[in-house]
């Protein structure tokens, strides 16, 4: 099978879990033997779509003995990479559960600095791609790359006729609006620190998206609203996509496992409602999940048969 999507992570990680009987301050805390997994928005898509069966190659920026894990760890995971080598090591984050209070602390590391010739390197690799359809960006961008990244490498998708999808906060997202990409999926808070505002009712979401679709910045928004599901906004219609309650054991991955459904499906060539009940199914499935874990295609298949929308006027 021919890889169709093509995600992109400038600002991976290696994602260190590991669990203690209670976090207490000063005193020697025995942690549980840890566990490495790759990370970051991309490749996170990356491995859910491999696990939804379908194809994908992930592109990042790595370095030093973690860019090194990290790729025998993808290699284990049979996930094709281009992986860009860079002077600086690749972050390690470090997730904590602690048993008694049953609760999951996250620590996220600064991100490694990328030199200009390093970033370049990663836009080159992708103006050489072919036959690739969807182009999914997702993460933050780490110190060293200009903000308006995602206006470069849109301007390289366009030219190449590739959709390219959108999971930004900050100002990244800010630049990319200057544009008018295939598909956004902001989550209801990055929508609202988008506009400067604290917070954003559902109708002031969809009402904005719909600005923002007939003005042509995106063809599709999808407006992720955790447990509630998603909104999906096209230029004729708006529809809200509603799981089924289920027992929320850790949001981590939700939104790239979200995104990972979408874009498989689209690949697939289904229709978007289609596409983003299954991403909204995928999301949930990644949420029924303990710490870290994304979703399982069983579980998100399992989901999708109770995953209900609505046609909003
Ligand atoms: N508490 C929850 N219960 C059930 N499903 C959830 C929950 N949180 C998230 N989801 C599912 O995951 C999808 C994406 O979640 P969310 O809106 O939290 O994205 P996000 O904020 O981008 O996530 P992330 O923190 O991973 O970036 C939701 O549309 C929903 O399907
Ligand atoms: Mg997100």
């Amino acid at each position: 099978m021919k890889s169709k999507i093509l995600t992109i992570t400038m600002n991976p990680s290696i994602d260190k879990s590991t669990s203690v009987d209670c976090l207490l301050a000063e005193k020697k805390l025995k942690c549980s033997e840890p566990k490495s997994e790759p990370g970051g928005g991309g490749i996170n898509v990356s491995r859910v779509i491999k696990r939804l069966g379908n194809d994908t190659i992930a592109a990042y920026l790595s370095g030093g003995y973690n860019g090194k894990l990290l790729k025998q760890l993808l290699i284990k995971e049979n996930i094709k990479t281009k992986a860009i080598t860079c002077f600086n090591n690749t972050r390690e984050n470090l997730n904590v559960f602690d048993q008694k209070n049953k609760l999951q602390y996250r620590f996220l590391m600064p991100s490694a600095t990328i030199f200009e010739n390093e970033w370049k390197k990663l836009i080159s690799e992708i103006e050489r791609v072919s036959n690739i359809e969807y182009l999914v960006c997702s993460g933050s961008i780490p110190i060293g790359i200009p903000d308006d990244i995602l206006r470069t490498i849109y301007s390289i998708a366009k030219m190449k006729k590739i959709k390219l999808i959108v999971d930004s906060s900050g100002n990244p997202l800010k630049e990319i609006i200057k544009d008018s990409v295939y598909l956004l999926k902001p989550n209801i808070n990055e929508l609202s620190s988008l506009i400067g505002k604290e917070t954003l009712s559902t109708n002031d979401a969809t009402s904005l998206a719909k600005s923002f679709v007939s003005k042509g910045i995106c063809e599709i928004m999808v407006i992720s609203l955790g447990e509630e599901g998603a909104l999906l906004i096209e230029k004729e219609s708006v529809h809200k996509i509603s799981p089924p309650s289920i027992i929320k054991l850790s949001t981590v991955g939700a939104g790239d496992s979200m995104v990972a459904g979408i874009v498989s499906k689209l690949a697939d060539k289904k229709e978007i409602l289609e596409a983003v009940k299954y991403g909204v199914a995928c999301g949930t499935a990644a949420a029924m999940n303990q710490g870290t874990e994304l979703c399982y295609k069983a579980d998100a298949d399992q989901l999708f048969l109770n995953i209900s929308s609505t046609e909003i006027v």
